[in-house]
């Protein structure tokens, strides 16, 4: 073959317009089916993918960051029940007050915390992280495994799944804490990864 004998076809203008406007549509298709399936992730999975930046609103607005970041409480102060059973526990209003009781006067959250208080009402907060109900998850073990092995406080175990939940304002979830994410932790560091030791 001679160089330069191989030469391309011009694409005619009429061919550029019908091919850039079924390129312009494609694109569209695309986008919306993205969309679409980004919709139907997060509605399977229960939580936004994509467009969550933070965690849900709660029935009152607690800071994580005032009070350990500022105030440099312990996670164990509040979730008493993290290095000792199964559940970390959120604590009742009765802890709150103790500080509340006469720390935010004229503070619209800490009114309502007050109320709720006052009225033996409990606090629905809404719940952030949850393993299905077949599925059987221990505190202890792990807060107990990492801090002994890794030679840290039990509150610096925390963030290995939760993240830096002291810096945030809305408590959101950052790890994945499905089945994968389970068994490839466990795997690595000897833990049971047979199926009785999650299910029942
Ligand atoms: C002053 C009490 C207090 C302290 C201290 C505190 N928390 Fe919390 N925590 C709460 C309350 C109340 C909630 C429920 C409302 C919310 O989600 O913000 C909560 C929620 C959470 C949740 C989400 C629970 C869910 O529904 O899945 C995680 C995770 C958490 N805290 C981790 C931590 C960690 C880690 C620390 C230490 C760095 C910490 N907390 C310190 C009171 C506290
Ligand atoms: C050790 C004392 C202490 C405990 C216990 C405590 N807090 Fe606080 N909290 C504070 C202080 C101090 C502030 C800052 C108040 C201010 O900005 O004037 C604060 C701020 C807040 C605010 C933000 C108020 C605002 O509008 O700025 C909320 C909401 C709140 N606390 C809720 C709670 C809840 C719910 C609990 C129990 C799970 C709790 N606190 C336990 C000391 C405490
Ligand atoms: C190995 C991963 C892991 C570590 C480490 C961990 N958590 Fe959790 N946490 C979870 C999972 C999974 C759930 C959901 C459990 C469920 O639905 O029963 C959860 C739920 C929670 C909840 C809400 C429900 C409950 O159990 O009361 C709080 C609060 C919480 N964690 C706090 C903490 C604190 C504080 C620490 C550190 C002392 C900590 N977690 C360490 C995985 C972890
Ligand atoms: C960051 C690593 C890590 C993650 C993530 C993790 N685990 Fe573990 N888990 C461990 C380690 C390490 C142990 C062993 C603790 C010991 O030897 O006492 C353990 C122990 C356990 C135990 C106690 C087993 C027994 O019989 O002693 C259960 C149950 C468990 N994990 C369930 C889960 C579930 C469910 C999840 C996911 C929601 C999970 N774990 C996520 C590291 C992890
Ligand atoms: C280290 C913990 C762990 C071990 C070991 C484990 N699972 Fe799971 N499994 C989970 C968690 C967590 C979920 C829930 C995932 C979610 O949030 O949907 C789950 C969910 C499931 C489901 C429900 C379907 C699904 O994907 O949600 C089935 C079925 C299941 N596991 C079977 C098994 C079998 C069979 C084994 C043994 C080969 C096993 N699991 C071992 C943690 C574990």
């Amino acid at each position: 073959m001679i160089p330069g004998d191989f030469q391309t076809l011009k694409p005619t203008r009429r061919q550029l317009i019908k091919h850039g406007i079924l390129g312009v549509i494609t694109l569209g298709v695309l986008v919306v089916a993205a969309l679409a399936l980004t919709f139907v992730i997060s509605a399977w999975l229960g939580r936004p993918v994509v467009f969550a930046t933070e965690g849900p609103d709660q029935p009152i607005a607690f800071p994580h960051t005032t009070h350990v970041e500022d105030l440099g409480m312990d996670c164990t102060f509040c979730h008493r029940n993290v290095t000792e059973g199964a559940a970390a526990t959120i604590p009742s209003a009765g802890l709150c007050m103790t500080c509340h009781d006469v720390v935010g006067d004229d503070l619209e959250e800490i009114e309502k915390l007050r109320d709720m208080h006052e009225e033996g009402r409990p606090i629905d907060w809404v719940r952030v992280h949850r393993v299905p109900d077949h599925v059987h998850f221990v505190h202890e073990a792990h807060i107990r495994f990492f801090s002994e092995r890794d030679g840290v406080e039990e509150t610096a175990v925390c963030a290995t799944c939760h993240g830096d939940v002291g810096s945030m304002e809305k408590v959101e979830q950052v790890r994945d804490l499905k089945m994968g994410d389970c068994v490839n932790c466990h795997r690595d560091n000897g833990a049971p990864t047979d199926c009785t030791a999650c299910h029942y």
